[in-house]
């Protein structure tokens, strides 16, 4: 191994237990494809994709070639009462992917980004419409929308909230769908709880009045959170209740966007249509930084018709919001999903995956395992009185065997690059079951 050239002491790392990780750091330092190299030369196999974001796998010719190109030909243009190509052709090429009339993009840098952009939309519609009144934003618990004042507000996991006090007032939350007693070691979508989607009418509703209330935003699986799958019937009964009461439905598609789910996106794989959507990640295989929020076309006629003609529609947008480079990495990226058929690899994988996590049932400490499309959770037992000790301990064990999981607390996330072929997945698994049975033999 070199010697490094420089010093980990000031970067201030984002989500880390920064003292941590600086006494025993793990470091990668370059990719192809299904691997990582970390800076001892080990080939570490990509259990996550990056962070849920390299769908088709890392340093892809054809991605990286665009954005050098793009880079040689317009670095960047101003986009605001400017324009450039890319942007417009992206926007074409998503309102093709995604269902119904979601044929509006507006682009941010991220997934945060987006959200915010979505909520402020929502707001914004229904001020457009004379309904300025309806200002209460509803999340779910244990949702992950980002780390905007607005996404972390509708977000709902605990330690990201805890820290920043009241963060924006006007916020419910309905509860998760999770249920280790109802719906432990679920195939696929639970058959248990539906009826969770009736709080939205029986106690927000009830509470806040419809008449108050803006947008309902969930992510379709929750994916930071651990990997929570919809019940059967639980999305649908939230579109039925958000059309009966004028409440706008925003998917979060940050994760279950591009593929993950063995579809385009969560509400093509569910068959409902939110009248938002937002993206990154996948978006341009998380190459350079992009995301998006897709609308629909009641919102942006609302938005836009209801203001003078010639004035600017809606005063909101970023430098680099379909930053060219970020735009060409899109193009690529969508090329080669639709080339390489990588949503509908990902269906056929589905099965192999399922069986092959499901396989871990009867390891040491696991108490739940979830999975639908290429995305699952394996849930273990925590320490008692030492919350996440264990998921750190199969993170760490995990890398050192040579795969790349993510933990969050004590669950194990799986969500590898689409391109993995099933001696990978069985490589994965086989080499989490012997971190996991190696550390069952072990006190903490
Ligand atoms: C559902 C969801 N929304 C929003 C975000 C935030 O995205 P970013 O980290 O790009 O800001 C994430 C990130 O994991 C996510 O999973």
């Amino acid at each position: 191994m070199k010697p490094r050239d420089y010093e980990l002491e000031t970067f201030w790392m984002p989500f880390t237990a920064n003292r941590q990780f600086k006494a025993a750091p793990r470091m990668l330092v370059s990719a192809k494809d299904m691997h990582y190299i970390a800076e001892d030369g080990r080939r570490i196999l990509d259990g996550t994709a990056g962070l849920w974001c390299v769908n088709a796998g890392h340093c892809r010719v054809r991605i990286t070639e665009a954005i050098k190109a793009a880079a040689e030909t317009l670095d960047y243009g101003p986009i605001f009462q400017m324009g450039h190509p890319g942007p417009f052709k992206v926007a074409q090429r998503l309102k093709k992917l995604l269902p119904a009339d979601l044929d509006y993009a507006f682009f941010t840098n991220s997934g945060s980004e987006s959200v915010d952009t979505a909520l402020k939309i929502a707001l914004a519609y229904h001020r457009a419409r004379g309904e300025g009144h309806r200002r209460w934003l509803i999340g779910r618990e244990r949702g992950y929308h980002g780390v905007g004042f607005g996404g972390t507000s509708v977000g709902g996991i605990p330690p990201n909230r805890r820290a920043f006090g009241n963060l924006l007032p006007c916020v419910d939350h309905l509860p998760h769908t999770h249920d280790l007693e109802h719906n432990s070691f679920s195939r696929g979508q639970p058959s248990w709880g539906a009826h969770l989607a009736d709080e939205l009418e029986n106690r927000v509703i009830a509470l806040h009045d419809a008449s108050s209330i803006a947008a309902v935003i969930v992510e379709p699986v929750a994916g930071s959170t651990g990997v929570l799958v919809p019940p059967k019937g639980y999305l649908e009964r939230l579109r039925q209740i958000c059309d009966q009461h004028g409440i706008l439905l925003i998917f979060d598609e940050v994760i279950t966007g591009f593929g993950r789910l063995g579809a385009s996106f969560g509400c093509e794989r569910f068959g409902i249509v939110p009248d938002m959507v937002t993206m990154a990640k996948g978006l341009t295989n998380a190459t350079v930084p992009m995301g998006a929020v897709v609308a629909r076309r009641h919102l942006y006629e609302a938005i836009v018709n209801s203001a003078p003609e010639n004035a600017i529609e809606l005063f909101h947008g970023y430098t680099y919001s379909g930053h060219p480079l970020a735009a060409a990495a899109a193009l690529a990226t969508l090329d080669l999903y639709q080339e390489e058929r990588l949503f509908e690899g990902a269906k056929s994988l589905e099965r192999h995956f399922e069986d092959a996590v499901h396989s871990l049932r009867e390891a040491p400490h696991v108490v739940d395992i979830r999975n639908l499309g290429m995305m699952a959770g394996i849930e273990l037992a925590p320490v008692p009185g030492r919350p996440g000790a264990r998921g750190q301990q199969a993170l760490v064990g995990a890398f050192e065997r040579g795969i790349l999981t993510r933990v969050t607390g004590d669950i194990i996330a799986l969500s590898p690059p689409l391109i993995i072929s099933k001696q990978q997945i069985d490589e994965l698994v086989g080499t989490l079951g012997e971190v996991l049975r190696e550390m069952g033999g072990k006190n903490l």
